[in-house]
Parts: C-alpha cells; structure tokens; sequence
C-alpha cells in the first residue's frame, strides 16, 4: 500500500482527494499498489466532510510517520510549503507540488536534496495546470536543443483579454466580472502584472537549459495598460493581444521575458482563448510542438498532481533525473533583443514618424483622430527606447507578425 499526506485542503487539495477517490481503481492498476490518503494537513476544521476522520494539524504527525511515502504540497506561497517539503525529502518521502513559487524559487535545491535521498520531487502541475508541459521537457523532447518556449501562461490574464476583445469592453470592466465570478482573484496583482506567469516561464526555462534562471531577473510586463483602444488597433490589423511568457536561445544568449504581444492568426497561439492556456515549444530538430488545455482549476490542476504521485509511486526507491543546476544563466539584455513594435503617439504627423523609424506602416482606426498608431520594421529594444523619447508615447506592445 502507498500512503500519500496532503498538505492544505483548498480548492486543489480537495481536488487532489477527489481525483484520488474517484479513479482510485485505475490509479491503482497503474501504481500495482493500494493507494491510500493517511492525512490531510489543515489548520481548518471541515466538520461532515469524510477528510474529518484524517485531519491533522500538526506537520510532526506527517514527517515522522514512516508509513508516508508520497507527500502532496498544495498550501501555495513559500512559508511553511519550502519547509515542510525540504523536510519531507529529507525524511525519504517523494513530494508533488502545485506550488510555482516554491519550484521557481527553490526548484533546483529541492531537486537536489530529493536525489541525495533518493526519493523525488515532481511538480507538473506547477505550469500549466492540468496541461502535461514538465514531464514532456523533462522527458521526451530530450533529444532537441530547445530554442523557443512562448506560453499563454495565465488564465486569468487570457480570459480578461479575450473578453476585452470579444465585447469591446475596457480592462477594469472585464475584470470587475471576472472577480464577481471568481475567475480572477480577490487581489489581482499576481496574474494581472504577469508575476505569476514569470514565475511559470522561469521555470520553464531552468528546466529547458538545465540551469537556475532567476524570475527577478526576467523582464515582466503585465495586462493592465491594455486598453479597448488597443484592442480595436489589433483587430484592425487582423490580430489578438496575448500575454506571452517566452524564452528564446539567440546564438547562445537566452532571453526571456514577459509580456502582452500582437499576434495574428498565423501564430500558433492565435485560438488559445478564455482561461485556456496553450505553450509552444520549438525543438532544433523536432521543430514546433504545442501543448493546449485548462491552466489552472480545481480538477485539471488536481490531475496533474495525482499523476505525479503515481510516478512517484512507480519510482519508488529510484531518483527520477532531472536536470535543473543551481548555476545562474546570465539572461540577454533585453536592450539588445529585437522584435517589431505597434505604436500609439501623440501630437507629430506621419513625416516625422517616417524621418525617425524608417520604414513603417500606418493604422487607422474609426473614431480614433487625435493620434498616430504605425507598426515598426524589427528593431532592437534599446533603439526602440531611444528612438521614441522625443515622442508622446501612448502605449507600445510588441508584434509577432
Ligand atoms: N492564477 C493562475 C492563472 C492560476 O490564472 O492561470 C494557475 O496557476
């Protein structure tokens, strides 16, 4: 029998149980074992609900049992998940973790200590929700050099921007919705600023080179500039706005970043709408691959844990390798990274423009006069900044056609 703890019993712990409870028959066909949840950790009491019964909220009751084997961490945040978790491995049991703060603060450590007791420490749900994206990089695009990862990383983000654009409506009204329908957060910062799809890029990114990338270093811009004017822009020029977390290899250098992009319906990523999450990975040898579905939610997030506890439990007694180093990567300067820009300025004419960019081409939108908006040929950030000092810059975003 395997018996696995569950640390919090919010919307992805509960999940967690229920996946369990309800495939416990197949879970088991493919362990070979029994599958049995020991505790639940909560400081909550859940009377009539059957977790009642193996409730604890004591960790020491967890660590020192050594009858768990699988520990589920799905508190979030960083304190007490990083303690409970280093201490788990520590103590020889495997732990899965839907936790991209802990994975993209403390992943490489942790992977470390889960090898030195040979046990592991598995964290798919982390990216992506219920959308396998670990385990395919870790695992079967092992014999490309990846040289691109773009990702719509964040529901939340996905759906306000694809409603803006399907309703016409501004930023602050969708998301108004959003938050009555619990589909953003109470405090919307995370996922609106992009920090929360950072984190997920970054971890991409270690895991595709082997190596720490640090989120503080990752340059970050998030949804809440976009306005219904620039969506109408968009539209005209037959295009979405997405937010990207992308990662590129440039002769070498990676760079990454996150932030809102122009795409058109070339782009792979073009149909990835509402809270659906979609990341495209490009392989030197295998070319693109894509991998689409629910990022976030109770049950496709719970999936994805249960499916590392059953690796886990497969695993048993054997390090599963996973390659991610302490070792920083040096990110490129993002100065020096080059794409096409749309641009939206005030008082100038299209002569000026023209002297200072070059080769540009105009967009006009109905109702919109007091401003000149025109797409860039590819230039690098660092021109780009220099270029429109002169101007009124009312919001630029970066194309990808
Ligand atoms: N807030 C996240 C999102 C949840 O909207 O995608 C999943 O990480």
């Amino acid at each position: 029998m395997i018996n696995v703890a569950v640390l919090g019993y919010g919307t992805v712990g509960s999940g967690v149980v229920e996946v369990i409870t309800k495939n416990k028959d197949s879970i088991e066909k493919r362990i070979g074992k029994e599958i049995n949840i020991k505790y639940v950790l909560d400081l909550r009491e859940f009377p009539g609900d059957p977790v009642q019964d193996i409730l604890v909220h004591d960790y020491e009751t967890i660590v020192n049992d050594k009858e768990v084997e699988i520990v589920v961490e799905v508190m979030g945040g960083i304190k007490p998940a990083y303690d409970f978790v280093k201490r788990a491995l520590e103590a020889g049991k495997s732990v899965a973790t839907s936790n991209k703060e802990l994975v993209a603060a403390h992943g490489a450590e942790l992977l470390k200590v889960a090898k030195s007791n040979n046990v592991n420490f598995l964290f798919e749900a982390s990216v992506g929700g219920g959308i396998p994206i670990i385990r395919p990089i870790n695992q079967s695009l092992t014999a490309d050099k990846i040289t691109e990862i773009t990702g719509i990383l964040n529901g939340t983000t996905n759906y306000i921007l694809s409603k803006m654009t399907d309703e016409g409506l501004d930023f602050d009204t969708v998301l108004k919705t959003a938050q009555e329908k619990g589909y953003a957060e109470r405090n919307p910062e995370a996922d609106v600023e992009g920090y929360d799809a950072c984190r997920k890029i970054a971890i991409l990114t270690s895991l595709a080179y082997g190596k720490q990338v640090d989120y503080q270093d990752i340059y970050t811009e998030g949804i809440t500039k976009i306005t219904k004017t620039d969506i109408q822009y968009a539209k005209k020029l037959g295009a979405a706005i997405k937010l990207f977390g992308t990662s590129k290899n440039i002769d070498g250098t990676i760079y990454s970043m996150v932030a809102p992009y122009m795409i058109n319906s070339e782009h792979t990523l073009y149909n990835v709408n509402g809270v659906f999450n979609g990341i495209f990975i490009h392989g030197n040898m295998l070319g693109d691959t894509m991998f689409y579905g629910r990022g976030a939610g109770k049950l496709p997030t719970a999936s994805a844990v249960v499916a590392d506890v059953v690796d886990a439990a497969k695993h048993s007694g054997t390090n599963i390798m996973t390659i991610w180093e302490e070792e920083k990567i040096t990110l490129g300067n993002m100065e020096n990274f080059k794409c096409k820009f749309f641009v939206r300025v005030k008082d100038t004419n299209k002569q000026d423009i023209e002297k200072t960019f070059g080769n540009v081409s105009f967009v006009e939108v109905e109702g919109v006069n007091d401003e000149l908006a025109f797409v860039t040929d590819v230039i690098s950030e660092g021109e780009f900044d220099n270029l429109i000092k002169n101007y009124t810059l009312i919001n630029r975003i970066r194309t990808a056609f």
